[in-house]
């Protein structure tokens, strides 16, 4: 996962990446990453993958998503809304959405993602969901010093010096759907989806599409 453009300080989304990528089936011809940023996922993806098609909407992730991966011509970015990106025909081996998916309308965008599967293809998101109640809010009392921890030693290693590692951050006030919400709509959309919430404030939710093309 040696990247010289990863993050030198610890990102909840990257943390997750090597789980993500143990998802990615053997035989990976075509990948989809959408809301890729800055493509730190979709060059990581492109080790295991023929080609990678990343999408995101805003132009200026774009241009520095592309500037970073001269080294990864096997990446291919487009500047395009998800809702208006054009899947055509072919089918992908492995779609990833990572802390994307709460800016999108949830279940159009599944349905357009899942019917973009080839069969026996992944759909994996890593997501941010609405803290609801406060059982929410327990894991915290884990999240936040193990967040602490982390940052320290990210830092410690990148000898970046001492300065202040910031308070563990709060759910993406972004995020309209509560996890048993987005679980309503994963067994109706993706079933057999297996969807887990996850320490730093993000949910995992991965999805095989049938090997035979019935659904
Ligand atoms: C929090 S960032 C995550 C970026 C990247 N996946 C990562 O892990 O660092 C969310 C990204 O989704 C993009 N995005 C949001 N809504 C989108 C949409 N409808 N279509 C394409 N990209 C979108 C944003 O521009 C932003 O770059």
């Amino acid at each position: 996962m040696t990247d010289p453009n990863a993050r030198p300080d610890f990102s909840h989304n990257d943390f997750y990446h090597r789980y993500l990528l143990r998802q990615v089936p053997r035989q990976c011809d075509r990948a989809l990453d959408i809301g890729c940023g800055t493509g730190l996922f979709a060059r990581r993806l492109a080790q295991r993958a023929q080609t990678v098609e990343a999408i995101d909407r805003a132009p200026e992730v774009i241009d520095q998503a592309r500037a970073l991966s001269h080294d990864t011509p096997n990446v291919h970015y487009a500047e395009a809304d998800v809702a208006d990106y054009d899947l055509g025909t072919a089918r992908y081996d492995f779609i990833s959405g990572i802390a994307s998916i709460h800016h999108m309308p949830f279940a159009e965008t599944i349905t357009k993602l899942r019917d973009a599967l080839a069969p026996g293809g992944v759909l994996a998101i890593l997501g941010l969901c609405r803290y609801a109640t406060r059982a929410d809010y327990l894991p915290d009392l884990v999240a936040a010093p193990a967040n602490l921890a982390a940052k320290a030693a990210v830092r410690a290693k990148a000898r970046l010096g001492s300065r202040a590692a910031g308070s563990g951050p709060a759910p993406s006030m972004d995020a309209q759907m509560t996890l048993p919400e987005i679980r309503t709509e994963a067994v109706r959309l993706l079933p057999g989806a297996v969807i887990r919430r996850r320490l730093f404030w993000r949910y995992s939710l991965i999805y095989r599409q049938r090997s035979s093309s019935t659904r």
